[in-house]
């Protein structure tokens, strides 16, 4: 369990976080007065006011650790979010999960309609690589291109796509505990991560020094993605905002479904202690990026 302190951090860290976002999506989606407004719109409705924003603020506390402006985090933070919200327009869509509720509001296609949220899902998408390959990013082309190229890698296909198409895959198949857990790596695991690696990029910290990062992160992906299983089965649709009770409709095996929510709950649990392990070295610099992790499977919603 988190502390009171611990839930407290994360609240607060959050919340400014999500003002953070809004008031930059907001800065970089100005509507035009031509016929494009509508697309604007559509992009508008998913990204400002959305969901929690684990990714920006796992990006901007890992890049405090390293000392980087505030300002820089957020945006590459936002990049990382923009995919995000792309990605969840389109897998509301009729074609994937056919949903019609996200944050408690109407999905995009039934706000606007299904060509709408194809384009707001595309435009979304390229403008996470426009931000970062903006020269006000970074003053340092190559910590730009590094950039680029992180969260590039987690969106396609050995990325969040790959795993959107394992899980697409998953009805009718049998997948196995290690088949589940290399899907929701791709699915879920690579964004968080990318979030992570993206902040130590920031940081210019060299690859070979951001391995207790990496296997943080890689844990605590894994106990999001067991705390989204065991969410969906046994949450609260109200305060999710999302429909819940559709990986067992669908006859989808999930973390919960092969080995019980009892122990995906332990496992869950344990992952993140180990996450927590590896952040020893930072000590209490790294107080949030904890939190945050002990959030991840605390979380209602
Ligand atoms: C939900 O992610 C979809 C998955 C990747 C499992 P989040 O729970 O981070 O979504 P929001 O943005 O906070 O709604
Ligand atoms: C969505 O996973 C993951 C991505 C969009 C990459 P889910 O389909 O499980 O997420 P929810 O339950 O709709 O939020
Ligand atoms: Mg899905
Ligand atoms: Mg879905
Ligand atoms: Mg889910």
């Amino acid at each position: 369990m988190p502390t009171a302190i611990e839930s407290d951090i994360v609240a607060e860290g959050l919340l400014r976080v999500q003002e953070e976002v809004d008031s930059l999506f907001d800065a970089f989606l100005s509507v035009p007065e031509d016929s494009r407004s509508r697309l604007v719109e559509a992009m508008r409705y998913a990204a400002i006011d959305g969901g929690k924003r684990i990714r920006p603020l796992l990006l901007v506390s890992t890049a405090e650790l390293f000392g980087v402006g505030r300002d820089y985090a957020m945006r590459a933070g936002c990049a990382v979010e923009a995919i995000h919200v792309y990605s969840l327009i389109h897998d509301d869509m009729p074609c994937m999960d056919d949903d019609a509720l996200r944050h408690g509001r109407p999905t995009v296609h039934l706000k606007f309609d299904e060509a709408t949220a194809v384009l707001a899902g595309d435009a979304l998408h390229a403008m996470a690589f426009e931000i970062l390959a903006d020269p006000a990013m970074s003053g340092d082309p190559f910590v730009r291109a590094q950039l680029v190229e992180c969260l590039a890698r987690a969106s396609g296909m050995n990325g969040m796509a790959g795993g959107q198409m394992m899980d697409m895959m998953a009805e009718g198949e049998e997948y196995d505990l290690h088949t589940i857990t290399r899907l929701q790596q791709l699915k879920t695991g690579a964004l968080l991560a990318a979030s992570v690696e993206m902040g130590a990029i920031l940081g210019h910290v060299p690859p070979e020094g951001r391995g207790h990062l990496r296997n943080y992160a890689r844990d605590i992906g894994l106990a999001f993605q067991i705390a989204d299983d065991l969410l969906d089965c046994e949450g609260d649709e109200d305060k999710a905002g999302k429909a819940l009770r559709k990986d067992e409709d669908q006859g989808k095996a999930t973390f919960v479904s092969l080995m019980g929510a009892d122990k995906a709950r332990e496992q869950a649990n344990a992952l993140v202690e180990q996450a927590i392990g590896h952040l020893a070295i930072y000590g209490d610099e790294a107080r949030m990026l904890c939190a945050l992790a002990r959030y991840v499977v605390e979380r209602d919603r």
